[in-house]
């Protein structure tokens, strides 16, 4: 059996435009928690925005950066973390997550995705292409690491204060009940 999980922290995957920083913020506000963000992390250490790093150094080099963070979290404390949406598809940050965090997964079809994203233009891996097409296939290939999750939410339909009353729901479930890896 598996020694039950010391959750501390919250981290929020899921796709790009999931809603991981806005929900993020509002579980971090309610709970008192502290809020982290890797992708701000790795914009002021690197000193320049994602787009840059993907450009000059190339997207291995950006997950390298995203997996020397997620080492360090583990000594976070009472944090909401939400992270890059690519960085639960290497199996060792997600079980590195799972060691402190409940790790909630943000669900959304690739349609909505595109409704809340289209406007916005810092993600180096919608600029190419037909932006719908790379969502679907994207989500088709991470689908099953997302859902390795601790919980899965969707946020269909859902304003982001309603997904974070959720992820609250769930994670006093998860501190009351501790779960198994
Ligand atoms: C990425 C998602 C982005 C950012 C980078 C790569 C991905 O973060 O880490 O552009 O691979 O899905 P958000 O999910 O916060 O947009």
């Amino acid at each position: 059996m598996t020694a039950p999980r010391s959750i501390r922290n919250i981290a929020l995957c899921g796709f790009m435009g999931t809603g991981k920083s806005s929900v993020g913020r509002l579980v971090a506000e309610q709970l008192r928690f502290a809020f982290l963000d890797t992708d701000t992390v790795i914009e002021a250490r690197a000193g320049k925005n994602i787009s840059q790093i993907f450009e000059e150094q190339g997207e291995p080099a950006f997950r390298d950066l995203e997996k020397r963070i997620v080492k360090e979290l583990g000594s976070r404390d009472r944090t909401v973390i939400s992270v890059g949406g690519g960085l639960v598809v290497d199996p060792e940050n997600l079980a590195s997550l799972k060691e402190h965090a409940l790790v909630v997964c943000l669900w959304a079809s690739p349609e909505t995705i595109w409704l809340r994203v289209k406007n916005q233009n810092h993600r180096p891996l919608l600029k190419e292409g037909d932006p719908l097409e790379n969502i679907r296939r994207l989500l088709t290939e991470r689908g099953p690491f997302y859902k390795q999750a601790n919980v899965l939410l969707s946020t269909e339909l859902r304003s982001p204060r309603e997904v974070a009353q959720q992820v609250l729901h769930q994670f006093r479930i998860a501190r009351t009940a501790p779960i198994a890896h």
